[in-house]
């Protein structure tokens, strides 16, 4: 009987760890409380986020995770179980869980693998097995893994052991690998988490690097540039994480498009980190474009690569299942330009995935994916005025 259990324990565990529990399948979707919050959170703030994700169509759209980041925590119990703050958690997340997840959505939550979160609170050093089966019993979806205060600590060994310690504790939850890109997860996170941060955190500005002395934060540019040599490591179930957005939290509205449209053109994650119960109308419509999401969620999980960089204008490419491609114009520049782009004069040559399209041999039809209009085709030279940081953004059907 013990031997039969055990055995059954071993099936599990290796069933588990084959698929990763077979979450995150396109890029995650969802919220997290830190862009905006930072320390400033609690139970009220999370249900209305939820209440407002679902309200403003955000859910709908394809968003499902309600994220907690750090200063959750209480103190540890005299067991050693965390407890969350009494006072900004009162109900307990039991029940915040249970309520997020009656709105249709689930809930993700925060620590790290040192002795102390970045703000300070209790990390998992120590107790990997005993916080994520507090996880799982809460109702948790999602865990955001942090790696400050972590001395000497091997981080693919680290993040191994809470893998590990979420599949003991036998409920599915996301991992999400922040460790910055300091020790190139890319390498060895696609069998331990589902998605890992490429870069420090991600600045309210366009092009921009704020130090701090041994680390820095940085602009949408900033992080865009630094994807470069990355997108052979990301696919279905295994993300590069430039980091959370920054949309609606006061770049201007070409840089809000531009922005959304590069992340979905990386396949990346996509969390909004705005305050989502008092968005502008112009925010929502940036967040809910169905069109630019499906981009990101295509079912081949192809992160785009960099077709041309010519002065002020990037152009990407990212292939899509059904021979579809969409393509980025990216204006980084200060000022207007005038797009003069004859499709005949350029392939689709894409040698990671083998997609090759010949506007010579074939002819695609254009839409644009942010005036939600057909705009011609690959036949004509396109030819349009890109206003300063902003894109455009299209998907190409062969015709
Ligand atoms: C680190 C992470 C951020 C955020 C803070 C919280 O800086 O990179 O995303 O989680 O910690 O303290």
């Amino acid at each position: 009987m013990k031997h039969c259990t055990i055995l059954l324990m071993l099936l599990v565990a290796f069933g588990a760890s084959a698929q990763k529990f077979d979450l995150a399948k396109t890029p995650p979707m969802g919220w997290n409380s830190w862009n905006t919050f930072a320390c400033n959170i609690d139970e009220k703030l999370i249900r209305e986020t939820a209440e407002h994700m679902v309200s403003s169509g955000m859910r709908d759209a394809g968003y499902v995770y309600v994220n907690i980041d750090d200063c959750w925590h209480g103190e540890r119990d005299s067991l050693g179980f965390i407890q969350p703050d009494p006072v900004r958690f009162p109900s307990g997340m039991k029940a915040l869980a249970d309520y997020v997840h009656s709105l249709g959505l689930k809930l993700g939550i925060y620590s790290d693998a040192g002795t102390k979160t970045c703000a300070g609170y209790p990390g998992s050093r120590g107790y990997e097995y005993q916080d994520a089966l507090t996880y799982a019993r809460w109702g948790i979806d999602y865990l955001k893994y942090d790696w400050c205060n972590t001395d000497s600590l091997n981080p693919a060994e680290a993040y191994k052991t809470m893998r590990d310690a979420i599949y003991a504790a036998g409920r599915p939850m996301v991992l999400s690998i922040c460790e910055w890109g300091d020790n190139e997860p890319w390498r060895w996170g696609k069998e331990i988490g589902h998605l890992w941060r490429t870069t420090g955190d991600i600045h309210l500005c366009w092009d921009c690097e704020l130090g701090f002395g041994t680390w820095s934060k940085w602009g949408v540019l900033n992080i865009l540039d630094k994807q470069e040599g990355l997108r052979k490591y990301a696919g279905p179930g295994h993300w590069n994480d430039p980091d959370m957005l920054q949309v609606g939290n006061g770049l201007t509205a070409a840089q809000d498009r531009a922005h959304f449209s590069l992340w979905a053109m990386l396949a990346a994650p996509l969390m909004a980190g705005n305050d989502i119960r008092s968005m502008s109308d112009q925010t929502r419509e940036i967040l809910t474009n169905r069109e630019v999401i499906a981009i990101n969620q295509d079912e081949l999980g192809i992160q785009c690569y960099r077709m041309l960089s010519e002065g002020q204008l990037q152009v990407f490419v990212k292939p899509l299942a059904n021979n579809e491609v969409a393509i980025l114009f990216l204006n980084r520049g200060d000022t207007a330009l005038n797009l003069d782009f004859d499709w005949k004069k350029f392939t689709v040559n894409d040698g990671m995935t083998g997609r090759y399209h010949d506007f010579n041999q074939q002819t695609f039809k254009l839409r644009d994916l942010w005036e939600k209009a057909e705009a011609g085709t690959t036949a004509a030279p396109l030819k349009k005025m890109l206003p300063a940081h902003d894109v455009l953004m299209l998907r190409l059907t062969a015709m």
